[in-house]
């Protein structure tokens, strides 16, 4: 028997991503959309549209309409999952049957969002539409054995959010959400310059220190970049030499943020999953997991192994777009 062709996308707020069965991770772009601030017609989307990002000419703005976890910008945020449904259509070919589509919505997105998402995706062609809890699709993606009774443990570290869920048996025994992420990240060096060299930098170039000399709390080999931006004093361009040090220093309070949110769920964690815990330990997945020695920095911090999935970006969309199979029981569980 034939089976519908099956699609997840996980609608993160730092990067949309569709995957199937078949062809893999399909289209993985970053969730922004360029606008014409006269018409309000969408330009671009995604990558074309990340490059536009405080480049643009005053009547064109490029916007992330999820930000710090929520949806900041509803219809445009419908807009880019129509763009995105009709890239992910003429690669499978939509016209010849119509897909079942899973979707990963930000964890602070309200039940009516929710229900407008279920829709968007609906009226671009979709046969089924359901939606799945971020965590959950995570510990899939990573192929954790989440319908066995086991504890699985897992921290996925996004642009918005960081969730730190037990998984077992199907569900979500117990999950904390905390709004610190790779954008907090970026914030915190786009403070520090200022504040320290009177220096205005940019979101890319921030995420690109980060990236390059941002560490998690342990001791390392110093690296330096050297980076530019806009002097506020003089209003002309600069040039200043940064340190992973202090970097790192502009960090901690974010990191320290995360680490309270994995030992709370872990002392929230059932007395009877405690040794699966510190056997299996936790898996980590998202962007954030990819900081320089955050593996290393966790697993001395709660004394339980640390693992990276394999693929941290893609676990959600590949934990999605697989999750089919699981849905009718994990909605159940959920309930
Ligand atoms: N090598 C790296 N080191 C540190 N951070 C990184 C690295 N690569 C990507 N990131 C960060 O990961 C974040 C994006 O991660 P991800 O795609 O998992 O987020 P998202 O799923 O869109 O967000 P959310 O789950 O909060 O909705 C960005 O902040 C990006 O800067
Ligand atoms: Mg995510």
């Amino acid at each position: 028997m034939f089976s519908n062709t099956e699609i997840g996308i996980d609608l993160g707020t730092a990067n949309i991503l569709v995957y199937t069965k078949n062809k893999g991770i399909i289209i993985n772009e970053p969730s922004v959309v360029a606008v014409n601030n006269d018409t309000k017609r969408v330009l671009a989307v995604g990558i074309e549209a990340k490059n536009m990002v405080g480049k643009t000419p005053g009547n064109i703005t490029a916007v992330r309409p999820l930000r710090d976890g929520v949806i900041a910008d509803f219809d445009i945020t419908s807009q880019l999952l129509k763009e995105v449904m009709k890239k992910a259509g003429k690669t499978l070919g939509f016209a010849v049957r119509k897909p079942d589509v899973v979707v990963c919505t930000p964890s602070g997105a309200t039940s009516v969002e929710r229900r407008a998402i279920h829709d968007a995706v609906k009226s671009c062609g979709a046969k089924n539409v359901h939606l799945i809890e971020e965590p959950v699709a995570a510990a899939i993606g990573a192929d954790l054995p989440v319908e066995e009774p086991v504890a699985n443990v897992i921290v996925d570290i996004g642009g918005g959010t960081t969730e730190v869920a037990i998984i077992s048996y199907g569900g979500v025994v117990t999950c904390n959400t905390v709004r610190v992420g790779g954008d907090l990240f970026d914030e915190n060096i786009i403070h520090h310059v200022r504040k320290h060299y009177n220096l205005l930098i940019g979101e890319r170039t921030a995420e690109q220190i980060k990236i390059e000399i941002g560490h998690a709390l342990i001791e390392h080999p110093e690296k330096t970049m050297d980076v530019r931006g806009r002097d506020l004093v003089t209003g002309l361009p600069q040039t200043v030499t940064l340190n992973s040090i202090e970097i790192q220093n502009a960090l901690k309070e974010s990191l320290l943020h995360i680490l309270e949110a994995i030992r709370a769920t872990l002392e929230n964690s059932p007395a009877e999953l405690s040794g699966d815990i510190v056997d299996r330990g936790v898996v980590l997945t998202g962007g954030g997991s990819l900081l320089n020695g955050i593996q290393e920095w966790l697993s001395k911090e709660i004394i339980v192994p640390v693992h990276i999935a394999p693929n941290p970006l893609e676990s959600v969309a590949i934990g999605t777009g697989r999750s089919l199979k699981f849905i009718n029981k994990l909605q159940k569980a959920a309930k």
